[in-house]
């Protein structure tokens, strides 16, 4: 019977040197000289180095092999030796070699411009750069799920098409709805509101779509939004619940891929040393601040990108933004009671000046406040009708947040653009490959 493919990664265990493998994989790189075939095959355990000699593999197979190109794709038979040369110590002598696909010349050079690599995307995120960032959002992701799921909250499938806009309407992506009009989800929040009432502690991850002519490294017009609703939780209630995930999921990834990180530059001792509490600061405190920088704001200012990155630029730890203008917020933010101007609501700054990457807050309970709120914002109550039934039978104090994971990801792994974390973003310029 023949041997099953092995993994890549087991010819460098310790007792691996003189065992026979069978492996496939990509080519990363490969030349020959002298009878004698040297490539790097690559799957998804790592990388190998390995040699083939024209009198072992014979003349048809040596020139198939020499043939393939720069991620073609090969199967090889051999034995692991020790050699001092090559990449990790060790090299994988070929006893047969298959070419599964020789194919074409590789498109993709590391001095290439970045619309031609925005172009070739489908190609580009085989990268090195690239597979360590998907790792390391597999990680994220999964390190979230496990920490809901030891709190008890339980994951929900709200919709993505909706007849309602949630937010207000102006950045929704319109769509022809067999002749109505539908949007695609800017949120899932006001679905997960309506979950939370059976299941108390709900959380949601679905892609969030805002239809923002903005060209900054930090916006994109769809993004994953992990979102959580938590039943009888106040302001407090929901920092604290934030804090302990923030500082548990980055440990965990930290903990997880740190050869990752290191390969993107980020330290994970860096990620390691974030601790709650984070430092609060309400928005008016903010604005003292800001003032004292020299920007030209004032109490009922948007905080945009500039105000954010001054904020946070010398902290190592992420700083929670409290108690904003009910203005600047969305119509469904409960009231604050120490200050009617404001809303409970906080917003989570990532550190070294990334900006925004959690929005928060505790939700109107009462249905006249919401009514008067929508009425405010020249929103259609009909619209709303169905939210705010929600009000009608055992409204109770809820809160939650939206996390944008790009966003997170963009601090973690200290990418300049935010579309470095996600493998098509999709941008005012871009939406495909
Ligand atoms: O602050 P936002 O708009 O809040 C909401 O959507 C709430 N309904 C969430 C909730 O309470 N359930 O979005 C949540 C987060 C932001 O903090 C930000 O990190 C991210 O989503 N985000 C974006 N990420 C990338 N590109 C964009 N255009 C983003 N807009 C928001
Ligand atoms: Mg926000």
């Amino acid at each position: 019977m023949e041997r099953p493919f092995g993994a890549i990664a087991d010819a460098f265990a310790p007792d691996a040197v003189g065992h026979p493998v069978r492996l496939r994989g990509w080519v990363l790189r490969s030349r020959s000289s002298g009878g004698i075939l040297f490539f790097v095959l690559r799957d998804r355990s790592g990388s190998v180095q390995v040699t083939g000699r024209r009198d072992v593999l014979g003349d048809a197979t040596f020139d198939a092999v020499e043939h393939t190109q720069v991620e073609g794709a090969l199967a090889v038979e051999g034995t692991v030796a020790e050699d001092r040369r090559a990449p990790g110590g060790r090299e994988v002598r070929a006893s047969a070699i298959t070419v599964v696909h020789a194919g074409e010349p590789f498109p993709i050079f590391a001095e290439q411009t970045e619309e031609f690599r925005l172009d070739q995307r489908h190609l580009v995120i085989r990268s090195q750069e690239h597979v360590a960032t998907f790792r390391i959002k597999a990680e994220f992701l999964r390190a979230c799920r496990e920490f809901f799921d030891r709190e008890g909250v339980l994951e929900m499938t709200p919709p993505i098409l909706s007849g309602n806009a949630a937010e207000g309407g102006a950045e929704a992506f319109q769509i022809d709805y067999f002749g109505r009009p539908g949007y695609l989800s800017q949120t899932a929040q006001l679905y997960l509101e309506a979950l939370l009432f059976p299941h108390e502690r709900v959380y949601a991850l679905t892609p969030s779509f805002r239809a923002e002519k903005s060209r900054t490294p930090r916006h994109l017009t769809e993004f994953l939004n992990l979102e959580v609703e938590l039943a009888w939780c106040d302001l407090a209630g929901l920092l604290d619940f934030m804090e302990r995930m923030v500082v548990d999921v980055v440990h965990t990834v930290a903990e997880r891929r740190p050869r990752e990180l290191e390969q993107l530059g980020r330290p994970p001792a860096e990620l390691l040393a974030i601790r709650a509490p984070f430092p609060r600061l309400k928005y008016a405190d903010a604005i003292d601040r800001l003032v004292a920088q020299g920007f030209p704001v004032k109490f009922g200012s948007d905080l945009g990108t500039a105000e954010e990155r001054a904020l946070t630029l010398e902290s190592k730890t992420p700083l929670f933004v409290t108690h904003f203008p009910r203005e600047l917020k969305a119509f469904y933010m409960l009231r604050s009671a120490s200050d009617p101007r404001t809303a409970e609501a906080a917003d989570l700054l990532a550190p070294e000046g990334y900006g925004e990457m959690i929005g928060a807050s505790c939700r109107e309970t009462d249905i006249d406040r919401l009514l008067e709120r929508i009425r405010a914002i020249g929103a259609s109550v009909e619209e709303y009708a169905w939210y705010l039934d929600l009000r009608r039978h055992g409204s109770v104090p809820h809160a939650g947040f939206g996390l944008g994971v790009e966003r997170v990801l963009r601090w973690m792994l200290r990418r300049e653009h935010i579309r470095e974390t996600t493998p098509f973003p999709r941008t005012p310029a871009r939406h495909t490959p």
